[in-house]
């Protein structure tokens, strides 16, 4: 079963073909329709662009989305995430997109069900989907990301983006480090850290996350100019980084926080080419996940 939970268990090859087929989906290639397919989108956790985008994907493929809402199916009751999934896998679904706040949510789901798990973010834990279209932009502008210097700036303890990017490029032939508040910087990503000045100036590309404030249970308040002036990506900063370099961030973002207001929509800035990638990203995605659904089938 092509479940799709984090890139740690893909091969670089597969890694290498989604991209290089989410870029084709994006100049245009045509797709193999799938009207005989329903997916349902499982959202434990609130979503805009992942959700939004997973649905879109839906409908380009020409899939059938079966409408699920947490707030008003069984869950209410306590239903079990493992029944849920069961119950809609009886009813006749071929695939699920799940998003759920328990990180590897997914491990018990893998073992017991018979159809593809799509992780669309697992606590603090992996957001698979979100790092192939970051790759994806990554290698719209480069070709590569080999020899590249990726700064990931921020929050990165509480990261699924972060652990999930660190790891695949590294991987892929990067150099990665991590900047912002120390506290939150994660030695066990397996990159070093540097100051955010230094690090945005050296960097190709300068990836902002947003400060996960829904995951901090210190109760400790949060000064958001200081942590802009310190951290975020200010004009100043902006002004010294390298002309070819890029700005990426997953989104939503706090204006004026991790990065200045009016530099979401600067030239360099790819925020919101990774929105529109992320569709194209998904629909790589949900192809892998019948594609091998069918070869099984069909043996
Ligand atoms: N980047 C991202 O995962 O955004 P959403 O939480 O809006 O899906």
């Amino acid at each position: 079963i092509a479940h799709f939970t984090s890139l740690d268990a893909l091969a670089t090859e597969d890694i290498e073909q989604l991209i290089e087929r989410a870029l084709q989906l994006k100049q245009g290639a045509s797709v193999r329709p799938l009207p005989t397919k329903t997916v349902a989108n499982l959202f434990f956790e609130h979503s805009t662009r992942t959700k939004c985008s997973f649905d879109m994907a839906e409908h380009h493929l020409g899939l059938h989305v079966l409408p699920f809402e947490t707030a008003t199916s069984s869950v209410q009751k306590g239903e079990t995430l493992l029944d849920t999934c069961k119950t809609l896998q009886a009813i006749g679904v071929d695939a699920l997109v799940v998003r759920h706040g328990e990180t590897g949510y997914y491990e018990p789901l893998q073992q017991q069900l018979s159809i593809p798990i799509i992780n669309a973010g697992d606590g603090s834990g992996q957001h698979p989907s979100q790092s192939l279209l970051d790759l994806m932009t990554m290698y719209a502008e480069y070709g590569h990301v080999s020899g590249k210097t990726i700064v990931i700036c921020g929050d990165l303890r509480h990261s699924r983006v972060a652990r999930s990017n660190a790891h695949v490029l590294q991987r892929l032939g990067a150099t990665v480090i991590g900047s912002g508040p120390r506290e939150w910087f994660d030695e066990t990503m397996g990159i070093t850290y540097r100051e955010m000045d230094e690090a945005v100036a050296t960097s190709d590309i300068i990836m902002l996350l947003r400060v996960q404030h829904e995951r901090h249970t210190d109760g400790r308040p949060f000064a958001a100019e200081e942590y802009h002036e310190r951290y975020g990506l200010t004009e100043q900063r902006m002004k010294r980084i390298q002309p070819e370099a890029i700005v990426l961030h997953p989104a939503p973002v706090n204006r004026g926080v991790e990065i200045a207001d009016e530099l979401v929509e600067h030239p360099q800035s790819r925020i919101f080419d990774q929105m529109t990638n992320g569709v194209f990203a998904r629909m790589a995605i949900l192809e892998r996940a019948f594609e091998t659904a069918t070869i099984k089938e069909t043996r």
